[in-house]
């Protein structure tokens, strides 16, 4: 596999992205929410090799598939990701310098208490504003009418986004696996094109440089038996929330590793979190087996759990 189509943004110094570092040159962006195995940004990226395609995908799985898929064909204008792309969408793009947005086949998440997981949603529009190019587009294609649906109406309570399009079984050039699979069904496909009027503001989270969060305590300034009472609380401030899902602790004492889930408006992360005793000071940081983005909520989870062992 060739690991230079992979890129971890949880990694990233600054933020939004360098994509002119990424691809080695500067080209149009254009970015896939939920690429499945990839065959859909294959095709695109091999008709349009003067564009980059940036893909963003929730499941290694797929992700593995993919990259597999991109090495096999020489592929090299596709970076992928492992990561949300409503967030990932937000924060590693600037204003204005995305041509073109692409989300086919989301899973629908019809219930209501399922709404947070949709990909559409007014937040997305919200960034759509502001990361598109002016004149940029959007591109929904579902099996699902009451999804589309919901999307035109959305839209169409916004002055900033324009309903170009809503079709019914459009005649696409390159169809992904789940739309082949869906008309196999004799099931109807909607495709949505949107475009961008003109920019908004947005609040971003991550913007600028972010440090690896770390705290190091004298050990004589620490109750480390507190550690074994976080398990299952909560912690918050103002937007700020984690849990403490569970607290392991080696044989000799010296080594905990706390599971933890941070929330931040959008993104719910899980990772773990180390307090171990080297040399004469507990350090406290993110464990290197899981590599959250450093949200606010889990720059705090490091800080509060170090303020509250400390005496
Ligand atoms: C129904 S599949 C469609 C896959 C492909 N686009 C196709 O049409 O064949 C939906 C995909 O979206 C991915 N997904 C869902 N939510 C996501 C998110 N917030 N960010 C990135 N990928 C997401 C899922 O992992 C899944 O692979």
């Amino acid at each position: 596999m060739n690991y230079d189509y992979f890129f971890r943004p949880q990694l990233f110094k600054n933020y939004p992205a360098n994509w002119e570092y990424l691809f080695n040159r500067k080209a149009p962006l254009v970015v896939e929410i939920g690429f499945g195995s990839g065959e859909y940004l294959e095709a695109l990226a091999r008709r349009n090799p003067d564009k980059n395609f940036v893909g963003f995908e929730s499941s290694l799985t797929s992700v593995v598939k993919a990259l597999r898929r991109l090495t096999r064909n020489k592929i090299e204008n596709v970076r992928l990701s492992l990561a949300d792309g409503r967030f990932s969408l937000r924060e590693l793009f600037e204003d204005e310098s995305v041509e073109k947005v692409i989300v086919n086949f989301p899973c629908p998440w019809s219930r209501k208490r399922h709404e947070d997981k949709r990909i559409v949603t007014p937040e997305f529009l919200r960034t759509l504003g502001a990361v598109l190019e002016e004149n940029g587009t959007f591109e929904l294609a579902t099996d699902d009418l009451q999804y589309a649906e919901r999307a035109r109406e959305m839209v169409e309570k916004l002055d900033f986004l324009a309903l170009e399009e809503f079709l019914i079984n459009p005649d696409r050039e390159i169809k992904t696996r789940y739309e082949i699979k869906w008309l196999k069904y004799g099931r109807k496909i909607y495709f949505v094109r949107i475009r961008k009027k003109y920019t908004i503001k947005i609040e971003r989270i991550l913007e600028g440089e972010s440090d690896m969060p770390h705290r190091k305590i004298p050990k004589d300034d620490v109750e480390i038996e507190k550690l074994k009472t976080f398990k299952n609380q909560v912690f918050k401030e103002r937007k700020k929330v984690f849990v403490v899902k569970e607290v392991f602790e080696n044989s000799s004492g010296d080594y905990f590793v706390l599971k933890v889930i941070a929330s931040d408006s959008d993104i719910q992360q899980h990772y773990f979190v180390d307090v171990c005793l080297k040399g004469e000071n507990w350090m406290i940081k993110l464990d290197s087996s899981s590599i959250p983005f450093r949200t606010p909520s889990v720059k705090f989870s490091i800080d509060k759990i170090a303020d509250l062992i400390s005496k």
